[in-house]
């Protein structure tokens, strides 16, 4: 039986889709063609967090949000699996798009998909301060102080003279995986122009207890389930919680994580439950 959180959860990966096909309906080539391959087949969690925290704010429209983050998302992926960056040929099942395209396809769809997740936001319907807000945190989130530093932190430990410190482990994952998880749990927030303190919590801790499923994945997943190649991060030289704690110690602090961004989530009571059974799922997950 599908519960409330898998259906909301396949609902926003088809609405943002959807607001993403629209946006590229009058564009042909292979950018926008590969654009919207790299934008299907994903969980769409960041996505859902957009439109769950909207809902929890009491705003009602948030699919061109959702399709923003994953947007960015997807670009980011895209990159990330360049051969000058993990080097992978297999991404949601499927074939990368530099592999499928070619590589100049592939970095011109991570940039055409950057520009629109910021476009799809400053032409949302939203108030003049909550479009300003969303973009200037999506700017930051995105950039070197968030995903792209992360993602710099992330290559440079593959070649570190020292193993990081825990310290710098979570300060790499925070950025790389943590800061787009986290700002879509915030956006809710952030539409209806209200403190976003909770859902920060929330965002922080789960982005963290994400990045370290990901991790385990990499060590004891099935690559047919995960739909990408595993047993990579070790070989490469990763700077991992599971590099620095072991797969035991890994799995406990992820669900220390995860109680945490449920006791984030207190004060909304059972208005909650959605975000709460997605936090369990991030650490109960195949793929
Ligand atoms: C994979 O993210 C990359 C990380 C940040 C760990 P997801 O596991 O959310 O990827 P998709 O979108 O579902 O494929
Ligand atoms: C990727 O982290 C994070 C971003 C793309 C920002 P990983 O390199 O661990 O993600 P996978 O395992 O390739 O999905
Ligand atoms: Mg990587
Ligand atoms: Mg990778
Ligand atoms: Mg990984």
């Amino acid at each position: 039986m599908v519960n409330r959180f898998q259906a909301a959860l396949s609902d926003a990966a088809d609405q943002s889709q959807a607001e993403i096909k629209a946006a590229l309906a009058d564009l042909s080539g292979p950018v926008p063609e590969a654009m919207m391959y790299a934008v299907k087949g994903g969980k769409a969690l960041r996505g859902f967090l957009v439109i769950e925290s909207a809902r929890l704010n009491g705003v009602v429209d948030a699919v061109p949000i959702a399709a923003a983050i994953e947007c960015v998302h997807a670009y980011s992926l895209v990159h990330d699996d360049m051969p000058c960056m993990d080097d992978d040929q297999l991404r949601r099942g499927q074939p990368t798009v530099h592999v499928k395209w070619d590589e100049a396809t592939a970095v011109l769809v991570g940039d055409a998909l950057q520009a629109l997740a910021f476009e799809l936001v400053l032409s949302s319907d939203l108030s003049a301060a909550a479009r300003l807000d969303l973009s200037h945190s999506l700017s930051q989130a995105a950039g070197i102080q968030g995903m792209v530093g992360g993602q710099a932190a992330d290559i440079a430990a593959e070649t570190a003279s020292e193993p990081l410190t825990l310290d710098q482990i979570i300060a790499l994952q925070a950025g790389k995986t943590g800061a787009l998880i986290s700002w879509s749990a915030m956006a809710g927030a952030r539409m209806a122009q209200v403190d976003t303190d909770r859902l920060q919590r929330y965002g922080d801790a789960l982005g963290l207890a994400f990045q370290i499923w990901d991790d385990v994945l990499d060590v004891e997943g099935d690559a047919a389930a995960v739909g990408k190649a595993v047993g990579k991060d070790a070989a490469a030289g990763k700077a991992t919680f599971v590099s620095y704690l072991g797969l035991d110690g890994a799995k406990s602090r992820a669900k220390e994580l995860v109680d945490d961004a449920c006791d984030a989530l207190s004060i909304y009571g059972k208005e909650a439950d959605t975000l709460k059974e997605a936090a369990r799922f991030v650490i109960s997950r195949t793929h």
